[in-house]
């Protein structure tokens, strides 16, 4: 698939963050089969690049990440339809970018738009974003990981009020309970999340991909599993050139180099 004919997202490389941005206004960004596909290849795509060190995905204007999926698609569908195409299930596609992946928030992310936002790595979010899970109104229940993820962002209690009874967060809501990182003016929201890959970027890829691989790790294995991976992630780091670069220039006192070997 050539990027240039992407018809739901817009994909943009500025400064070493590779961007792909919603573009659905019609729907609000909601996303549907197309939309998954194409930000599951444009990420894979980016994730290849040299060039780019952080991902960044966000949604088309100011109001709107994503409203969810999209229920037009989905209002006819059938079990068996559903089953046999194994509907949404190649959202899985995007765990295996090594490049840190900034969900920058701006305006609603509801149902499938913020089971998009907790597919990535950090999430950032204008003042005006709002967060919530109303499935259940529709008489279904998040879909793309809704259920798992908002828990360990959020803790159980909180998941079940913002899943069962449809409470919505507000940008400084979802940071005091640790689902977003940081929250910005709605106009500087880009700006941010551009400042936040250029601060990756000055570092050895292989050390984030490292960090990043460990920490999302312990969303999957016991903490004993965990600490034994990062130790043997740790100890490789003394097999790259870049930790040599990162400790001598500490050492003597410049900034370092990093070749991302
Ligand atoms: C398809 C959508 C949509 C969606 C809005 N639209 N959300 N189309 N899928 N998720 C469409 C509306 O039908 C309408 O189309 C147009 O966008 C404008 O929507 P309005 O409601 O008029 O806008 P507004 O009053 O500004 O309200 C914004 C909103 C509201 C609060 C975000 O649209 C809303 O509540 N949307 C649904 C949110 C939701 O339930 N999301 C969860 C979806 S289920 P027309 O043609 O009338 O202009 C889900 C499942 C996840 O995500 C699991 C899947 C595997």
């Amino acid at each position: 698939q050539d990027a240039t004919n992407y018809r739901t997202i817009r994909v943009e490389v500025e400064d070493a963050a590779g961007t792909i941005t919603i573009c659905r206004p019609k729907a609000l960004n909601a996303v549907n089969t197309l939309a998954m596909e194409e930000i599951v290849h444009a990420a894979r795509a980016l994730d290849k690049r040299p060039d780019v060190k952080a991902l960044i995905i966000t949604g088309e204007g100011p109001k709107y990440f994503a409203a969810g999926a999209d229920i037009k698609e989905m209002a006819d569908q059938t079990y068996d339809e559903a089953y046999h195409k194994r509907f949404m299930e190649g959202w899985t596609g995007l765990a295996a970018v090594r490049k840190p992946i900034i969900a920058a928030v701006n305006g609603y992310a509801l149902g499938g738009g913020c089971e998009v936002a907790m597919m990535a790595d950090i999430i950032i979010a204008s003042e005006n974003a709002v967060f919530g899970q109303p499935e259940v109104n529709l008489g279904v229940i998040p879909g793309m990981g809704g259920t798992q993820r908002l828990i360990r962002a959020v803790g159980k209690s909180k998941a079940m009020d913002i899943i069962l009874c449809d409470v919505r967060l507000t940008a400084f809501e979802a940071q005091a309970s640790g689902l977003v990182s940081r929250v910005v003016y709605t106009d500087q929201l880009m700006a941010e999340a551009r400042s936040m890959a250029a601060r990756i970027a000055s570092l050895s890829a292989l050390a984030v991909a490292k960090a990043k691989d460990c920490i999302n790790r312990a969303y999957e294995v016991p903490l004993s599993e965990g600490l034994r991976y990062e130790q043997r992630e740790f100890w490789s780091a003394f097999a790259t050139e870049d930790q040599k670069e990162g400790m001598h220039a500490f050492l003597n006192k410049r900034n370092p180099s990093f070749k991302d070997r």
